[in-house]
């Protein structure tokens, strides 16, 4: 059967959801899920508590936190929208490969949690949607619980992150009693009922105003003012506006108790964007449906016990994917085989026959893939880098078996090239003590676990003060290497870093030094979200 890339391309929607941990995002993808009937009951995707773990678990150390730290892709079908939910980890912390699935998506859904409002991983998930200008979708869950005024978290977003927020729908009843949904489409109101536990779709009613007045009373008064008001000062929804990420949609949920997220998928079937031209190294685009292209946003070893291999998910770009396609290695030239993909839902996987713009594809045991390379079909493409993003946090670690240098040493690369960490080697530390760089401490929890049982070196880890990284030049390292509270060293990749135990000590340094000599991270390749 062929296919035509270009209808194909226009039902499909690309996104991931941005929010701090426990705002809800494990329990917005179930009910997203449930919603869409790729599964019976909710429960059973996320990995939490006695809940049967789909999403992604991994490893030991990961199950026993029950938190998810691979990425996986859920793909779901919604009136014959074909969804594609890249899954970001979402816990305490958080890794640059949270950031690289963002470059991945065409839309992003940010959930608040209406008691929280902007919390700092949402801030932080959010400059990098901006960076890239990403529409993002907002939602503000848990208005079930008691929270702030819907005017107040709408102001929040517009004065913290300079984007109009356009309200869809509005609560009626305040945080903490979620009778229902303004529906500005009909004028009326959709009022929900709760269901057990929210292990299925909640019960909902369609009333005319007349009947939501009779019901709600006050309630309802005040929501349709509340809403009126903003819409009379232009706080209304422009689909060009919300694409070019001026604005944000804004809608309500109780995502536990499934309120609101029929909305929430309406809009993602309707408004959010489907996949585009994407830009190319050279600044060029490629159309959809040009011949096949695609890059790879995320490299993973070791995602099950069942499947010790390595994993590179890939974006398709353009064209058709077809099991079975040698595709070019863009950086090398390369053929590339790929017999062997597959979809991964979780820790399921599936063999996929085909792809289109917009899908991710697990490129099993792609030893010579990793993140940022492109791949094609045709003419050649090359995608632009991913950038690197400014870590915050750094340990120096050596092995504890000076025997086992070169099984640590391998694996140090290996962690490097998947981008787990940046690892900074200076001459005084020499290259059996690297110090590496995480955005979140958690990757080195993982970096060590990972040499230990993957590469059989067992590591010492040694925290270092250090907070903020810069570029620097290395004509100026003897002017700050050895100053209290600094230090010089360079990344694989060439960059001379210095790192500072804080923005004061950086202060003092830098006065002594010509102007431009300490450059934030981001470069062509990097990025700085703080
Ligand atoms: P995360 O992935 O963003 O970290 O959040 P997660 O979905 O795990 O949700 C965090 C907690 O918030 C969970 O409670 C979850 O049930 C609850 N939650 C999510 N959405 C809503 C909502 O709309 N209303 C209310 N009231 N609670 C919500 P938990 O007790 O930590 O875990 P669990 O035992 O319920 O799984």
């Amino acid at each position: 059967m062929t296919h035509d890339v270009t209808a194909e391309v226009a039902r499909r929607r690309t996104f991931a959801v941005i929010s701090h941990p426990d705002a809800g995002k494990s329990t917005l993808t179930e009910a997203l899920a449930l919603h869409a009937r790729a599964i019976a009951q909710a429960g059973a995707v996320h990995g939490k508590g006695q809940r049967r773990g789909v999403v992604s678990d991994w490893l030991d150390m990961e199950q026993a936190r029950g938190i998810s730290i691979t990425s996986a892709a859920l793909q779901f079908t919604v009136d014959d929208v074909v969804l594609n939910l890249l899954d970001t980890p979402g816990h305490a912390d958080f890794s640059e490969d949270t950031y690289r699935v963002l470059s991945a998506v065409d839309c992003a859904v940010m959930l608040l949690d209406a008691a929280k409002g902007l919390e700092p991983q949402t801030l932080k998930l959010f400059e990098a949607c901006r960076a890239r200008r990403t529409p993002v979708i907002t939602v503000i869950n848990k208005w079930d619980r008691p929270g702030q005024e819907p005017l107040e978290l709408l102001d929040e977003i517009e004065s913290r992150l300079g984007i109009v927020p356009t309200p869809l729908n509005w609560p009626v009843g305040i945080a903490g009693d979620f009778r229902g949904l303004v529906d500005p489409s009909t004028g009326g109101m959709t009022q929900f009922t709760r269901t057990p536990g929210g292990a299925t779709i909640a019960g909902r009613e369609a009333l005319d105003a007349a009947e939501a007045a009779r019901r709600h009373g006050p309630d309802w008064q005040q929501a349709v003012e509340e809403f009126e008001l903003l819409t009379a000062s232009g706080q209304s929804h422009d689909q060009e506006e919300f694409l070019a990420a001026r604005t944000t949609p804004v809608l309500f949920s109780a995502a536990v108790l499934n309120f609101g997220v029929a909305e929430l998928l309406d809009v993602l079937t309707h408004l959010a964007p489907a996949p585009g031209p994407w830009r190319d190294a050279a600044g060029s685009t490629r159309p959809v449906d040009s011949p096949f292209s695609g890059f790879i946003f995320k490299v993973q070893t070791g995602m099950d016990r069942a499947h010790r291999d390595r994993l590179a998910f890939m974006r398709v770009c353009s064209g058709r994917f077809e099991r079975g396609m040698v595709l070019t290695h863009a950086g090398s030239g390369r053929p590339f085989q790929t017999k062997y993909a597959q979809s991964v839902f979780g820790r399921e996987r599936e063999t996929i026959d085909e792809a289109f713009p917009g899908d991710v594809v697990g490129l099993v045991n792609a030893q010579s893939l990793h993140v940022g390379d492109s791949l094609y079909h045709g003419a050649a493409v090359s995608y632009p880098p991913l950038p690197r993003f400014a870590p915050e946090h750094f340990a120096a670690v050596r092995p504890r078996d000076t025997g086992r240098s070169k099984q640590f040493r391998r694996g140090v690369d290996m962690l490097d090239q998947e981008g787990v960490v940046q690892v900074l080697v200076s001459d005084r530390r020499g290259v059996q003590a690297p110090v590496l760089a995480a955005v979140g401490p958690m990757q080195f929890e993982v970096a060590s676990h990972r040499l230990e049982h993957e590469f059989g070196a067992e590591v010492v880890l040694e925290p270092l003060t250090y907070t903020i990284a810069r570029r620097t030049r290395a004509s100026l390292k003897p002017l700050i290497d050895g100053k209290h509270g600094a230090e010089v060293l360079e990344r694989t990749d060439g960059t001379v870093v210095a790192l500072f135990t804080d923005r004061w000590r950086m202060g003092t340094i830098a006065a002594e030094l010509p102007e431009g000599s300490l450059l934030p991270m981001f470069g062509a390749e990097d990025q700085e979200v703080s």
